[in-house]
């Protein structure tokens, strides 16, 4: 697989390309799935629409991985968090963990079997040159949503937490950190050819505070999978963490780039035994001017890392669909 080969720095015939959020709502064929199911939720669960929808994009944009169709909340919500999506206000949990007494509410369950299947389902659906991806959020992303109850602009909660109750936060972490070891394992044993940790809100913490609390969780969980499962690459994409990559060592393979990160920079700091993934910015892809400029720009300046073509968020619910493949070729240098 092209992509495999990437992360692990081999020699590949072309870059290889995916998108975050590329099975999505820009996609018609996406929405029609969405419209036949109760909610998000629902679709979620339902092993069978979420493969059909984890392998749209691959048939429609020829795209070299497919990420799982799932969320990083579906992990909160197994270990006894309600969750609901609350149109226009994003995910929303119907109680929070904010002490350690609200830590008993919490088991470390993760027989998330709708997602198991949905992995074994497209692993046995998808051609054997393109890779599937499974993921988890990060400790400290996924601590954000469980203690605020939703998403949030100041994660003042949470940071009060790190502040003024370091042994619950810690412990919160850890309890994580320990789930999200076995939930990633068992994306492995179904099929998973790739794991990918979005540490969506790395960058709400200072960088002294971000290693300690969020990247030391993510170096554990990659310490843990890559003796055991070392053919298997790790992605690790921490959002807003540049000024952090320096101290960011890990048994991972690829780093992920988020787009407000001058990619030079990246090029420069990030040490060559690292594969980099990223960045364009997701906004480009509403004009294909843009798109080759910013093709170009993060062609020109990655002149010491192998790479793997992305977007440095996910893709926005109304990209054009032509615009979307015509990143995917290019970037592919097969137009
Ligand atoms: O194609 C893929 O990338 C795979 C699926 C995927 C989804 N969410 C599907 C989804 C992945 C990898 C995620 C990760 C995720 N979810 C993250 C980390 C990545 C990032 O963007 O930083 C975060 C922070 C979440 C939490 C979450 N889930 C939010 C903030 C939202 C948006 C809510 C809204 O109203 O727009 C979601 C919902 C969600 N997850 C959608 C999709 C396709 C949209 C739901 C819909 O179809 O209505």
């Amino acid at each position: 697989m092209i992509f495999i080969d990437a992360c692990f720095k081999k020699d590949t015939p072309y870059t290889p390309v995916w998108m975050m959020r590329q099975a999505g709502r820009y996609l018609p064929e996406y929405r029609a799935v969405r419209a036949s199911a109760v909610d998000f939720i629902s679709l979620c669960k339902n092993y069978k629409l979420a493969s059909e929808v984890t392998l749209q994009p691959v048939d429609i944009l020829d795209v070299d991985a497919a990420i799982i169709f799932s969320d990083i909340l579906v992990v909160p919500m197994q270990m006894g968090l309600n969750l609901r999506f609350e149109s226009g206000e994003g995910p929303v949990f119907d109680s929070t963990i904010r002490n350690l007494d609200d830590l008993s509410k919490l088991s470390l369950d993760v027989n998330l079997d709708y997602v198991y299947d949905a992995l074994k389902l497209t692993r046995e659906k998808l051609k054997d040159d393109k890779a599937l991806i499974g993921f988890c959020g990060a400790p400290w992303t996924l601590a954000t949503y469980m203690i605020e109850g939703r998403g949030s602009k100041n994660y003042e909660n949470s940071k009060k937490a790190i502040y003024k109750n370091e042994p619950f936060m810690k412990e919160l972490l850890s309890m994580l950190t320990q789930a999200l070891k076995s939930y990633l394992e068992n994306q492995i044993k179904s099929g998973a050819n790739a794991v990918m940790i979005f540490d969506s809100w790395a960058g709400a913490l200072e960088s002294s505070v971000y290693l300690e609390y969020g990247f030391s969780y993510i170096k554990e969980i990659c310490s843990y999978l890559k003796p055991k499962y070392p053919y298997i690459p790790i992605i690790v994409f921490a959002k807003g963490s540049a000024l952090s990559y320096e101290k960011m060592d890990g048994d991972f393979d690829v780093f992920g780039v988020d787009w407000s990160t001058p990619i030079e920079y990246a090029d420069k700091i990030i040490p060559t035994k690292y594969c980099l993934q990223g960045n364009m910015e997701p906004f480009r892809l509403y004009d294909k001017k843009a798109i080759d400029e910013g093709i170009e720009h993060i062609r020109a300046n990655i002149k010491n890392h192998k790479h793997i073509f992305n977007l440095g968020h996910g893709i926005t619910p109304d990209v054009p669909v032509e615009n979307a493949r015509y990143f995917i070729q290019k970037a592919q240098g097969k137009i």
